[in-house]
């Protein structure tokens, strides 16, 4: 008599239904035939509890597998994957439409179909490129898959200024492959642009950019998350999100206020706070359920002041790690973002276990 189930597939058809290990396979979180024991990392602590009797796969643990095995094509400095798991509590359930307006690497879009969040999602940016290039990626893996490739096996043979042709050739044609490689290859994948709309970031030294192998696997997890229920737009914020309703949900990452004002502008556009507030006002009229990441502080230092109370926002402060800014130039800060959640969509109870196990906090 079997005493276990040999492997994760097999185990998770027990626990959790064939259906729902079918979608752990497709979406690559288990090989259907890997044995369960010290060779399986996803699940040997559970195998390791018990000689005979497994424990049981707890949601929190499968919530932060999914997070950190989910697709990520553009490895976008400012992507909101690490705090997918601090968000992901907070955000609506049997939502019709999502909408991201400001979606770089669109890595909540990317986890909220992962969990079927919604029916349909809408992922927008004001940058052309990118926008044309999720198309691509959800339309066409294979042929975006091939040209990363082929753009990226070209910097192997081509002289040091590889990166310099490549970034002159995209400024000139904006090209999505080109728009990839530079992002993937430039200094922290921070992107940065100037007054005049032109790639501007330098070259990182000391890494090639994504393997086109994890490129292909990335990109065809994408696309098999987001094809035949996304829609792609591109334009500013107000224009993509006019269409949405009570029961969609939309999250908002803009460029904040301190990658806004100054002289090193972050993204290809910005975004006025004047602007910003009128929006937010139009969706609570329209009684929109949001969720709006924006601004924070690094080291001490504070970004932006708090949205007006008039608003109605509750706001929270998430701990967003160590700033990659400020690693860039030998500091060590932590940096924390404001969250501010719409009314009546509820923040974790104190003391629950999505708290406990997000470390989340309620700003002062
Ligand atoms: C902070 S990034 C978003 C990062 C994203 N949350 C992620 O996980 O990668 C902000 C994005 O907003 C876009 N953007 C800037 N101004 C915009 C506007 N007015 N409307 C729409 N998108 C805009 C930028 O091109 C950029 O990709």
């Amino acid at each position: 008599m079997k005493s276990r189930a040999a492997t994760d597939y097999e185990y998770l058809v027990a626990r959790t239904g064939r259906d729902s290990a079918d979608r752990m396979v497709a979406l690559g979180y288990i090989e259907p035939d890997d044995p369960r024991g010290p060779q399986d990392s996803s699940f040997k602590r559970e195998a390791k509890s018990s000689s005979s009797q497994p424990r049981l796969v707890t949601k929190d643990a499968i919530r932060s597998r999914r997070m950190n095995r989910l697709p990520h094509p553009l490895p976008y400095q400012g992507s909101k994957r690490s705090l997918a798991p601090q968000i992901a509590p907070m955000v609506p359930r049997n939502v019709a439409c999502w909408y991201e307006p400001f979606a770089g690497s669109a890595a909540l879009t990317l986890w909220a179909a992962s969990e079927n969040v919604a029916s349909r999602y809408v992922i927008a940016d004001s940058l052309g490129p990118l926008a044309q290039l999720w198309t691509e990626i959800i339309e066409r893996p294979d042929e975006v898959s091939a040209r990363y490739r082929s753009v990226w096996e070209a910097q192997e043979r081509s002289g040091s200024d590889y990166f310099n042709r490549v970034r002159e050739r995209y400024n000139d044609h904006l090209d999505p492959v080109d728009l990839m490689y530079l992002v993937c290859r430039c200094v922290k994948n921070a992107v940065r642009f100037n007054a005049a709309g032109k790639f501007t970031q330098s070259v990182d030294k000391r890494r090639l950019g994504m393997r086109p192998e994890k490129m292909q696997a990335a990109v065809f997890g994408a696309s098999h998350l987001l094809k035949g229920k996304t829609e792609v737009r591109v334009g500013d914020w107000l224009k993509t999100t006019a269409d949405a309703k009570v029961a969609d949900f939309i999250y908002m990452d803009p460029p904040y206020l301190g990658t806004t004002v100054g002289r090193d502008k972050r993204y290809a556009s910005q975004l006025a706070l004047v602007s910003l507030i009128g929006g937010l006002e139009s969706l609570l009229a329209r009684n929109v359920r949001f969720i709006l990441s924006y601004d924070g502080m690094t080291g001490g230092k504070t970004y932006g002041d708090p949205l007006p109370q008039r608003l109605g926002l509750e706001h929270l402060h998430l701990d967003a790690g160590r700033s990659s800014q400020a690693t860039l130039v030998g500091r060590d800060d932590r940096t924390i973002e404001s969250l501010y959640l719409s009314p009546g969509l509820a923040s974790p109870a104190p003391g629950t276990p999505s708290q406990t196990s997000f470390s989340f906090a309620l700003a002062s």
